[in-house]
């Protein structure tokens, strides 16, 4: 049975190569896309979602726009690694598909409270906004969803400041909730994107499979190149958002350590810091867990299948 995940998202190059990896992959279902604000406005990301629906060819699949901003926090946008898009780079085609009328959080309460116990996971690769409000809105879902795998933070590592990362430290407040709250919550961090390298072999594996959403993620890599090199000074760009859909499909392709993670919401140098408690052991009591050491082969190799699969959509 493929796993059904709902991606909450903020496109933003990685996060669209993470979408094409859930939408190819046999083994996930995308129940639902939700927007969030993040790397660039929600209007931006809610249209960049939709048009990489098109160039993915996918259809039936509800798409639902999320927060405008985070919960306590003035928006903070990416616009130094995503552009003023958000997503630059390619020709954007225009969006064909209507989105879902409801907001993200409120998508996200019904599509899991109708769901079966343990049914949905859901898969966050932005700010954690949407999924705090939903777990504010119905405290129920913490009990019902299967997992949560979130791209965000770091246990050595921030690229927003020295010790936080992005997606956390834009909406810390509804990162405290998100791990927090009792449900099973694996972070898939820094420590682990940061081997994610969309290295010359990587496109050219890509570039390989000659159709038009793999042309529409090279023309993605060479911008995302080129900022990453400009604005931290990486000689590849790290694709952060495709490895929590791929830990998803295959959970063996990191080391987990399950841990206490805490968010930093005050500290004057900290904040948004994931702090990870790695003395051992964990008691019983924990649900959350970091992730380290990526197989960056075998991942690659999952978003080329998921690209080959998809082929070139009518
Ligand atoms: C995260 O921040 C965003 O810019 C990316 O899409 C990714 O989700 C990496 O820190
Ligand atoms: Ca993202």
């Amino acid at each position: 049975m493929p796993r059904k995940i709902i991606l909450d998202c903020d496109p933003g190059h990685d996060d669209a190569v993470a979408m094409l990896l859930a939408h190819g992959n046999p083994d996930i279902e995308l129940v639902g896309v939700t927007t969030v604000m993040g790397n660039q406005t929600i209007d931006k990301v809610t249209r960049n979602a939709l048009s990489v629906a098109r160039v993915a060819g996918i259809t039936g699949v509800p798409f639902a726009r999320g927060a405008v901003r985070p919960l306590v926090r003035e928006v903070e946008t990416a616009e130094s690694i995503h552009g003023d898009s958000g997503l630059d780079g390619p020709v954007l085609p225009e969006p064909e598909i209507e989105l879902d009328p409801r907001p993200a959080a409120q998508f996200i309460v019904d599509t899991v409270m109708a769901s079966e116990p343990g049914e949905i996971t859901l898969v966050p690769t932005g700010a954690l906004t949407n999924i705090a409000l939903a777990a504010r809105l119905e405290p129920r879902i913490v009990e019902r969803v299967r997992e949560v795998v979130l791209m965000g933070g770091g246990a050595h590592v921030g690229n927003w400041s020295a010790v936080a990362e992005f997606n956390i430290v834009i909406d810390p407040e509804a990162a405290a909730i998100v791990f927090g709250a009792s449900w099973s919550v694996t972070m898939i961090g820094l420590d682990v994107t940061h081997q994610a390298l969309a290295t010359p072999e990587v496109i050219a594996a890509i570039e390989a499979v000659g159709t038009g959403p793999a042309r529409f993620v090279r023309e993605l890599m060479d911008f995302f190149a080129h900022s990453y090199k400009d604005a931290q000074g990486f000689d590849h760009p790290p694709v952060h958002d495709p490895v929590a859909v791929a830990y998803v499909i295959d959970p063996t392709l990191v080391r987990t350590v399950r841990a206490p993670i805490a968010i930093e919401l005050s500290g004057a140098q900290t904040l948004g810091m994931t702090v990870v408690d790695l003395r051992a052991p964990a008691g019983p009591e924990v649900t959350t867990q970091a992730a380290f050491d990526l197989d960056a082969d075998r991942f690659w190799a999952l978003v080329v299948d998921a690209l080959v699969r998809i082929g070139d959509p009518a």
